[in-house]
């Protein structure tokens, strides 16, 4: 049985979700919210323990069908092998959370070009190619969702983060057109934003950080909602607008780029 036939069976009447970079962070507490409303799952990530992990966690306390695809959506040909092999497994996709992501932190002077390079093919091209891939089910069934996790980074020029923040931005300008497109279909799209959320890409407690699980639950009320674009927590929420509506745009890039400078010369120990 298919997570599709598996699916019809159950009272939400929807599809699987796929959710990538679902192996431990963010994507891992969105899957397991999905899962605790019945949602089977399809997880993508390149890690294929950390997914069967997450997998056994859904499967045992929710009861749903989980599939793991492991995969390095950052290549060229991964997104269109993902939908072609999820086509053969005859699994729709009812809700494609856009969640992997990578920063490569550091001047770009000083930057690895290829680790620069698959850092912007994750977080923006896969995004878009996967939206691309899955919609048109979507739309012709009148029904499903695309969520696209962005980041408050995409709200300003980011010195020493700059491809990430940039990278968020096209994810955030892309999602908030797709809602135009998509208004009336059926099909909700929307964008949410985290600030400084506690994972192993932001590791360890600081002021203000939030949790993955808060993020996973602001994702739960995005998608009851119907604006275009969401960000995680009130304080997130005012320091976007400040970012993006308040500040020029030299003022706020100044102010991100003395963060990151720091960040990045801590890790560096
Ligand atoms: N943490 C924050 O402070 C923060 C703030 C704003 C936005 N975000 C965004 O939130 C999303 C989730 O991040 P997170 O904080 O939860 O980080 P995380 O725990 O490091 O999770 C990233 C996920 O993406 C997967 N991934 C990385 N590279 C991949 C690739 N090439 N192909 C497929 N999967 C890949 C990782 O698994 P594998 O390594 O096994 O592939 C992992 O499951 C990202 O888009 C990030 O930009 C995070």
């Amino acid at each position: 049985m298919t997570p599709n036939e598996r699916a019809g069976q159950r009272t939400t009447g929807a599809g699987p979700a796929l959710v990538t970079g679902a192996g431990t962070g963010i994507g891992a507490a969105i899957a397991q919210r999905l899962a605790a409303r019945g949602q089977d799952l399809v997880l993508v990530a390149r890690d294929a323990a950390r997914l069967d992990a997450v997998a056994g966690q859904a499967r045992r306390e929710h009861g749903v069908e989980v599939l793991t695809v492991p995969l390095d959506l950052s290549l060229p040909d991964c997104p269109a092998r993902l939908a072609q092999q999820l086509k053969e497994a005859d699994v729709t996709v009812d809700l494609l959370v856009n969640n992997a992501g990578a920063a490569v932190t550091g001047a770009v002077g000083g930057t690895d070009p290829a680790r620069l390079r698959a850092s912007v093919d994750l977080n923006a091209a896969a995004v878009a190619e996967l939206s691309a891939l899955f919609l048109p089910a979507m739309l012709a069934r009148g029904r499903g969702g695309i969520v696209n996790i962005a980041s408050t980074a995409a709200y300003a020029p980011a010195p020493y983060n700059a491809a990430y923040a940039a990278s968020k931005a096209f994810v955030l300008s892309f999602t908030r057109a797709l809602w135009h497109e998509t208004r009336g279909t059926g099909v909700r799209v929307v964008a949410v934003s985290p600030g400084a959320i506690e994972t192993p890409m932001n590791p360890g407690p600081g002021r203000g950080k939030r949790l993955p699980e808060q993020v996973a639950d602001t994702v739960m009320a995005a998608l009851r909602g119907d604006g275009p674009a969401v960000v995680d927590g009130r304080a997130y929420g005012l320091q976007a607008f400040v970012f993006s509506r308040v500040l020029p745009s030299r003022t706020a890039a100044r102010i991100t780029g003395s963060f990151f400078r720091k960040a990045a010369e801590s890790r560096q120990g």
